[in-house]
């Protein structure tokens, strides 16, 4: 079996269109230009490349894409100040703390490395566009979202844009982190998803480091998300025949783009697969942006 390429970026174009669409109706009807802030701490270029990306992603959907640009030896009482600074500034509505903050051995908070759950639970939970407070996370487990967090959301429309059903299935999430494996667990086995029945309902399975007979457990999924950050990890011989294959991962090696999962074998055993790049990272923009928007409003 040669898998069917599923084309993130071309999904993400049609969303962001669609964003851009409703920035106008929503500016046209009165309301304000949807802002959205990114805080940038320190120099690390992936972060640069990310943020910068963002910005310009806003400015296409009619969104003020602003960066606030800050050192890595910035204290974190002066962090914690800037976000507070913009929780009570009525035109940003949406705050983004770009990921990850420096380190010790980078400078981070002069040297100490930074607490980055105290900076992250400061953020305004109605500003909150990455939905990582505990307010925006707790309402998420108990299935009334009012943001999802980026990354996986986009999967989720991934799915339902390509008809492709979760409900029933057995998904496999390879990876526990905060940003994706864990909500992305959580959203498919809802009663009812943010797209509908046909991407929740499912029976999930977080898998990890310290998961015994990985290949086994990948193996049984009939979608495997692979979310670890190790380059090309997930190998052929650890896809079911048919499967579908959703790869988040985006790491460099040798001055190339690879993902979490070795695409080319993959591609012979699934039904259809993402590709690294153009595949997950661009729906993570379009639904900042989904979520930038749905900010504004909440907040007018
Ligand atoms: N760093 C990597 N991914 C993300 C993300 O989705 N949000 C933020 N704030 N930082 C990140």
């Amino acid at each position: 079996m040669t898998a069917i390429r599923l084309d993130g970026k071309r999904i993400a174009g049609e969303i962001r269109e669609d964003v851009a669409k409703d920035v106008a109706q929503f500016v046209a009807s009165g309301g304000p230009k949807p802002c959205l802030t990114a805080v940038l701490v320190g120099e690390d270029p992936a972060s640069q490349v990310y943020v910068r990306n963002k910005s310009r992603a806003c400015e296409k959907a009619g969104i003020d894409g602003r960066t606030m640009r800050l050192p890595a030896e910035t204290t974190q009482a002066e962090l914690l100040s800037v976000v507070q600074g913009l929780n009570d500034d009525p035109a940003v509505h949406g705050i983004l703390v770009q990921l990850p903050l420096p380190s010790a051995s980078n400078g981070g908070n002069g040297g100490e490395g930074f607490d980055e759950r105290q900076i992250l639970d400061a953020v305004d939970p109605l500003k909150d566009v990455d939905a990582f407070s505990p307010v925006n996370v707790g309402l998420l487990m108990q299935g009334r979202h009012r943001f999802l967090p980026c990354t996986p959301h986009g999967i989720v429309q991934l799915l339902h844009r390509c008809d492709i059903s979760a409900s029933g299935k057995h998904v496999v999430v390879v990876g526990r982190s905060d940003i994706v494996g864990k909500p992305m667990a959580m959203m498919l086995a809802q009663r009812d998803g943010s797209c509908g029945k046909e991407v929740a309902n499912a029976t999930v399975t977080i898998a990890h480091s310290r998961t015994t007979n990985l290949k086994q457990v990948c193996l049984s999924a009939d979608i495997l998300i692979a979310a670890v950050g190790v380059p090309e990890m997930i190998t052929g011989d650890m896809v079911a025949d048919g499967a579908v294959v959703i790869d988040v991962g985006i790491n460099r090696v040798n001055d190339k783009l690879v993902g979490d999962v070795a695409f080319d074998e993959a591609s012979q055993k699934a039904s259809a697969i993402t590709p690294v790049p153009g595949g997950v990272g661009p729906l993570t923009i379009a639904m900042l942006l989904h979520n930038t928007l749905m900010a504004a409003k909440l907040q007018s």
